[in-house]
């Protein structure tokens, strides 16, 4: 819904590239802005921006500054272009408030309502970067930017038309969201890969354990295979039993760790009957093919066959100690 552009990229020179092209995910560089007008007097506004799912920089409302909240969050970017960059937004952020406020009526808008904006670009397996701006009216998709050209969303009915409509004398503003969106955007984006590569490329194993949820009912058990602590985010969790993956495996959402590393959750709704035999299999890129296998019920036998054969080592060394004593 949000393309916009395929930029060509001389990809050739840059060396870490294949690492992120390699994941057959593209990997985007967006700011996110999400203001609530409470009444004609107040106003919340948060600015935001995200290397995917990491948060990378935030927005002071009160002193109208960025906050950088990685060593790399600048990129390449010189810290005269970031404090252009910070200024532009500053700028920005007052004209849109001011502009809001003074239009409320004509966009037929009534107190509270919130706008949502995101804006950015992402480079595609391949090389391509791609760039979007879209904005959302109470959630609902109200207009985006195609083309050089404000393009109201369906959802957003006569409204979407009407603040596209008058948006349209304001060519200068276009062509400087079309130089930040083609132009600073991809720089900007090749860049804070490049930097923040070590970091961004790390490989962090996850640890698994298995535990038992709550009843789903009768005779029922419901195995829970925890994940957590890995990094990057892409994970592969599945019951099985034997080589065969069981089918009812229900994935949970990622959950992220203050560490920046993910947890996740699979669980499976079986015959209490029927547990025996299942494990939980764990692939992830950090475990170098070698993957976590946890065997439902497994610490116990393996505890009970030690055990066993401890005793059965004990037996034989009595029965060999009373032997020798008895003959000599
Ligand atoms: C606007 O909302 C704030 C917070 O809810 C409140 O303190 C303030 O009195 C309101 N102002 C008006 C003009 O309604
Ligand atoms: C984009 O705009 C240009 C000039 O206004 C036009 O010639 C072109 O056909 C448009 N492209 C698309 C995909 O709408
Ligand atoms: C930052 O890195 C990108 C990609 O390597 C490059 O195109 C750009 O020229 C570099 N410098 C700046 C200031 O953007």
């Amino acid at each position: 819904m949000f393309s916009l552009s395929l930029l060509p990229l001389p990809f050739s020179s840059l060396s870490f590239l294949p690492f992120f092209t390699a994941s057959q995910e593209p990997i985007s560089f967006h700011l996110i802005q999400i203001s609530s007008f409470v009444n004609s007097t107040w106003i919340q506004y948060h600015g935001s921006g995200w290397l995917d799912d990491l948060q990378i920089h935030g927005w002071n409302s009160v002193t109208d500054t960025a906050i950088f909240l990685k060593p790399w969050s600048k990129g390449n970017f010189s810290d005269v272009e970031i404090s252009d960059l910070v200024e532009l937004f500053r700028v920005y952020t007052f004209a849109f408030i001011r502009e809001m406020r003074a239009h409320v009526h004509e966009f037929q808008l009534e107190y509270p309502f919130e706008i949502q904006g995101i804006a950015g670009c992402e480079l595609h397996p391949g090389g391509a970067i791609l760039s979007f701006l879209r904005g959302a009216l109470g959630g609902l998709d109200f207009v985006s930017f195609r083309n050089s050209s404000c393009v109201p969303a369906p959802e957003g009915g006569s409204r979407a038309q009407l603040v596209c409509t008058l948006l349209r004398p304001y060519g200068d503003i276009f062509h400087i969201v079309k130089k930040l969106l083609y132009e600073t955007c991809p720089r900007f984006l090749l860049g804070v890969l490049e930097v923040g590569k070590a970091d961004l490329q790390r490989q962090v194993k996850p640890e698994a354990w298995l535990s038992s949820g709550p009843s789903p009912g009768p005779g029922r058990l419901l195995l829970v295979c925890h994940v957590s602590g890995f990094y990057p985010k892409p994970v592969w969790v599945m019951w099985m039993r034997g080589d065969q993956e069981h089918q009812d495996t229900q994935r949970g959402d990622f959950l992220p760790n203050g560490d920046g590393t993910w947890h996740l959750q699979a669980t499976l709704d079986v015959a209490a009957g029927e547990a025996a035999g299942l494990a939980c299999r764990v692939k992830h890129s950090s475990l170098g093919g070698q993957d976590l296998i946890l065997h439902w019920g497994g610490s116990v036998s393996i505890a009970v066959i030690i055990l066993t054969v401890m005793v059965l080592c004990l037996v034989i060394a009595l029965g060999l100690a009373l032997w020798f004593w008895r003959h000599r």
